[in-house]
């Protein structure tokens, strides 16, 4: 069977003339939509626990601005939930958990089968989203990497250096292991469970791999990659993966080739024209406009989109964001950014 959808030709190495587009947190508070479907549920996670609100508002961004993919909207941190976390947002500042901090902690934990018990109604969303999407339009699941997840189930909250979780991995390697084992069986089987519920992609987001570094990296940011792509890959050997170790640097280089992912997602710290010389060879690349030009807008914008798209050209590629759209962004520029690529012509 041919394929269709852009998003899998690219992800199935296709060069296509145009890169197919999507941005992380395309259903955000950027939109007016977004805002108002989110105080309807009242708060953040009663709109991912929401399966009819939530499906509404992964189709927003689509109705209005034609993306070539959606985003399942969901949290990385509802998976913690699942396992017994205690989960919070405080608004203007950001989520809150119950902390893990010794082995006696992760024996609080639920086994890794009762997840769905919590998680059913992300499910419910991703059979109303294979029903509502258009046809040209590929569903995308997620999960965040076992060590990011880690971060801030050690924590309990955001961390600008995740210090408190490299100070259990140097202390408690013990428990600092075993988290991060229950968290790569789990995340495990919430994919598989996306997958059986319709989703088309996975992508696992480690927004924190960039601050692990030496072996460190391997062991914990490739290596709990490589065996998520392992198992997914054995159950399901056509649904492509996108793998994204956000400001990997240098660790980029080899991720796609020791990990069996599909695709990689770059952040903005790196050049396109670097990703195009050292990564593009392994796979397709996504990425990786930075998101700040989403609030200024501009030639500034415009020159860089241009380059990235002309940079990436020779090989698969997927135009993103290098992380995700920040809510004082203009949604009139995020039009602008679609009919610039759409347009651009290649010299
Ligand atoms: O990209 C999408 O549109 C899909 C849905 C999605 C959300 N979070 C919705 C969300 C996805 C894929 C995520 C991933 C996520 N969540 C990550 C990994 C990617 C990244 O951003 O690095 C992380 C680290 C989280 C944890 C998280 N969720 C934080 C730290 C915060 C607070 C920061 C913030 O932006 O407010 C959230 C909240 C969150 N997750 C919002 C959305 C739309 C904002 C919530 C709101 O409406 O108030």
């Amino acid at each position: 069977m041919t394929i269709k959808k852009k998003i899998l030709k690219a992800l199935a190495g296709e060069v296509l003339d145009t890169p197919p587009i999507w941005m992380m947190r395309q259903a955000g508070r950027y939109l007016p939509e977004y805002r108002e479907t989110r105080a309807q549920a009242g708060d953040f996670l009663s709109l991912c626990y929401n399966s009819d609100l939530a499906a509404e508002v992964t189709l927003q961004p689509i109705r209005r601005y034609g993306f070539d993919a959606a985003i399942l909207f969901a949290d990385i941190l509802l998976l913690p939930q699942a396992l017994g976390a205690d989960l919070w947002f405080v608004t203007g500042e950001g989520p809150r958990l119950s902390t893990i901090n010794s082995t006696d902690d992760l024996k609080l934990l639920k086994p890794v089968d009762e997840i769905h018990d919590t998680l059913r109604p992300v499910y419910e969303t991703v059979r109303i989203l294979s029903k509502e999407l258009p046809e040209e339009t590929t569903l995308i699941g997620f999960a965040g990497a076992p060590w990011t997840v880690a971060t801030y189930m050690i924590a309990g909250r955001g961390t600008p250096d995740q210090k408190p979780a490299h100070d259990l991995k140097d202390n408690n390697i013990l428990a600092f292991e075993n988290l991060i084992e229950i968290l790569t069986k789990a995340t495990i089987k919430y994919l598989s469970a996306q997958i059986d519920a319709g989703v088309e992609v996975v992508k696992i987001f480690d927004s924190w791999a960039g601050s692990l570094k030496g072996d460190d990296f391997y062991k914990y940011a490739l290596e709990p990659t490589k065996k998520i792509v392992m198992e997914l890959k054995a159950k399901y050997p056509k649904v492509p993966i996108i793998a994204f170790p956000r400001q990997a640097g240098d660790y980029y280089k080899g991720f796609l080739k020791s990990t069996g992912a599909d695709c990689l997602a770059i952040d903005d710290s790196i050049s396109s024209a670097w990703a195009a010389k050292y990564l593009q060879k392994d796979g397709c690349i996504q990425g990786n406009l930075n998101s700040s030009h989403m609030v200024s807008g501009g030639q500034n914008m415009i020159d860089e989109i241009e380059t990235i798209v002309s940079d990436l050209s020779q090989g698969p590629h997927i135009f993103n964001l290098g992380h995700g759209i920040t809510p004082e962004a203009n949604p009139d520029y995020v039009a602008l950014m679609i009919e610039t690529i759409r347009n651009f012509k290649r010299s």
